[in-house]
């Protein structure tokens, strides 16, 4: 994956939102250079889609900043929003229409500059591989097509910046792989994408950098090597059986190389340190005669270990 070594275009401060007692995004701060693809990844109700609507204008921060090229989006809403692309969760797609016309109308919300309207939609539509089907309703469409129709709607007025909310949520391998190819073309011709979703993997394949998230708040931020290398040689470890967390806890205490990361009813979590195998074979030793064990499961050092360290929870939960 290329290297992005330019300035940083997309700029967030101290960004805070609340909705009641919940605090959907609590203190996010992160800077995108240009060119990048910049990952925000956490579980379902992690405040990925707050941060994403706030950047892309639709809701005001309660505080925080948020600049692209250096202009507050505040300040120059219109400005700022001429130069972004948004491509929402939910689709915005008249499925009684067909692409071309619905990539037509949109089109003609913006100013397009000296580019043909109809040059332009023949472009995307390419783009994204809906020409051979351009002039069929929507509605026959298969999720992937509709997902694709959705992606070039974002991207039809040519965007320096590209604010994507989890765009293959609910389609095929293949249909995913090919969004995959389309964001990575956008952002190979120098656009600068933000990229949330809930799929390590895709995070891991596409993004040059990810921003863990999970109750608002980042909690680590890295390229993928950066992010493993947090991880290092950590090994994760849950046991589940019949105690509660004061027994669970108690049981471990003491034991050199472990770490508590979380226990509840029935489940304890740990982390290893250094040589994750020696300290293993205390644990199983220590734990012997202690606890009512059912199962013990490991996870070797990943994203997903990670994320279990920092938050005690599995990102797929
Ligand atoms: N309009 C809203 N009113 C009240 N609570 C909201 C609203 N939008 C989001 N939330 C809450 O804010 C938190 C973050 O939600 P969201 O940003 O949609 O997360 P994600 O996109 O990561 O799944 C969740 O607890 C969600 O229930
Ligand atoms: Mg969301």
């Amino acid at each position: 994956m290329a290297a992005c070594g330019g300035a940083n275009v997309i700029q967030v401060e101290g960004l805070n939102k609340r909705f009641g007692d919940i605090r959907a995004v609590d203190g996010v701060s992160f800077e995108i250079r240009q060119g990048e693809i910049y990952g925000l990844l956490g579980p379902n109700g992690a405040g990925k889609t707050t941060t994403l609507s706030m950047l892309a204008g639709l809701l005001a921060p309660d505080d925080g900043r948020i600049l692209y090229d250096g202009t507050e989006l505040s300040v120059d809403p219109l400005g700022v929003k001429a130069k972004l692309g948004v491509v929402p969760q939910e689709t915005a797609i008249y499925e009684e229409l067909s692409a071309r016309e619905n990539l037509r109308f949109w089109a003609g919300l913006h100013d397009l500059g000296d580019v043909d309207r109809n040059t332009r939609v023949d472009e995307m539509l390419e783009q994204v591989g809906l020409s051979g089907r351009a002039d069929e309703r929507v509605s026959g469409y298969s999720g992937g097509m509709k997902r694709r129709l959705n992606l070039s709607m974002g991207l039809v007025h040519g965007p320096k910046f590209v604010l994507l909310d989890e765009p293959t949520v609910g389609i095929d391998p293949q249909a995913r792989n090919n969004i995959l190819e389309i964001v990575r073309d956008v952002a190979a011709a120098g656009t600068t994408i933000l990229y949330t979703t809930h799929y390590l993997e895709e995070a891991e394949q596409l993004c040059n950098r990810i921003a863990i998230m999970d109750h608002g708040k980042l909690l680590a931020e890295g390229t993928l090597d950066q992010l493993k290398d947090r991880v290092g040689r950590e090994e994760v470890v849950t046991i589940r059986g019949a105690f509660d967390a004061d027994r669970g806890r108690k049981a471990v205490a003491g034991i050199a190389g472990i770490e508590i990361v979380g226990a509840e009813q029935g489940k304890i979590v740990l982390s290893t340190s250094g040589d994750g195998r020696g300290s293993l074979d205390v644990l199983s030793r220590v734990l012997e005669g202690k606890l009512d064990v059912d199962g013990v499961s490991i996870q070797p050092p990943s994203l997903n270990g990670l994320f279990l360290k920092l938050t005690g929870r599995e990102l797929r939960d």
